[in-house]
């Protein structure tokens, strides 16, 4: 792969772009942006326009004015620019008085997406990755992921945010504008895609020194097959299918994987990291820094700290076999 298809991939991977809309919110959002873009274009071209016949005027009076009388304002002209300033500081004021107003009126439509009985997801930001919990009324039907959601397509979800430690943002840009996850204030979004797609977000508040690595990945599918899958997050792990996963499930609940890690249908229980229940079923690692293949999670977890400096997961020392097994129980968890 040379540089330029290097770039093309990654901007295919990466590329977000808030008028490439994908839902209503974002819609309306992108429609108040490009009003405010047309008519500052057309202020500019017209001050520019302005600017250009005043240094040309001007610069053919000062060759009259080189060989003739100088040139006095009489009293008329001068109340007659007096009126053009005044009357062009009116029309500033009214210009902005209209953006105040369709902006305030965004804001309004943004809040207006309201439903009942849809999905509800808690998600709360940690240094430095998401939390997500989808909430159910029957407390066995909740169902606990990381850094990558499912919602079904065509149906506003409500998003409640909330923060462990510091402030960060959520920022989908194709789904919505920004949100700040604030401790201690609890915060909430109502989204919707109008699409099926993948949908990336990332955290927009600088909160550390991951800020860069804290992304949200949001999957929009057919209501059917995301039902599919909410049905398949709610089935707890599997259970290991040969005698190394067995060793590698092993490994993890008498290690030190259990004590910050959740496993459901096993003694792991761990609520300060993310839910490993369905790890194997998810795109990336360490929201959004690595790919999830075996490779890099046997890099993630043996040595951490190079790959995301200052998370909170600490290196672990496992001999081959150990990491091996491991990372065959782990990649059964789908
Ligand atoms: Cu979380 Cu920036």
């Amino acid at each position: 792969m040379n540089l330029l298809e290097r770039l093309q991939s990654l901007t295919e991977r990466f590329a977000q772009s808030a008028l490439e809309t994908a839902g209503p919110q974002a819609e309306r959002i992108a429609a108040l942006w490009w009003l405010f873009f047309w008519v500052c274009t057309i202020i500019f071209v017209l001050v520019v326009a302005a600017l250009v016949f005043a240094l040309y005027r001007g610069r053919a009076r000062s060759v009259e004015e080189s060989s003739g009388p100088a040139v006095t304002l009489d009293s008329g002209r001068e109340a007659g620019i007096h009126r053009k300033i005044f009357g062009l500081i009116v029309l500033t004021a009214i210009i902005l008085f209209a953006f105040l107003l369709a902006t305030e009126m965004t804001g309004r439509s943004l809040a207006s997406l309201t439903s009942s009985g849809g999905v509800t997801i808690e998600l709360t930001g940690y240094r430095w990755w998401w939390r997500a919990r989808y909430l159910d009324p029957a407390p066995e039907r909740i169902v606990v992921t990381a850094n990558e959601i499912h919602i079904p397509v065509g149906k506003p979800v409500l998003i409640n945010l909330y923060s462990r430690d510091v402030i960060h943002s959520l920022w989908v840009p194709e789904l919505h504008g920004k949100r700040d996850l604030i401790p201690g204030h609890p915060n909430a979004l109502w989204i919707q895609a109008d699409r099926p797609g993948r949908y990336d977000g990332q955290c927009a508040e600088f909160c550390g020194q991951q800020h860069a690595h804290m992304r949200l990945i949001v999957i929009a599918d057919p209501p059917d097959r995301f039902d599919a899958w909410l049905d398949a997050q709610r089935v707890t792990a599997q259970a290991p299918g040969d005698d190394t996963a067995k060793r590698g499930m092993e490994v993890f609940l008498t290690g030190s994987c259990a004590l910050c890690h959740a496993i459901q249908g096993t003694d792991a229980n761990g609520q300060v990291a993310p839910d490993l229940t369905h790890i194997a079923s998810r795109a990336t690692l360490a929201a959004g820094t690595l790919p999830n293949t075996p490779g890099h999670l046997a890099g993630w977890i043996v040595d951490p700290q190079h790959v995301k400096p200052g998370a909170a997961m600490p290196p672990n020392s496992l001999s081959a076999e150990d990491l091996q097994a491991l990372l065959a129980y782990l990649k059964g968890l789908r």
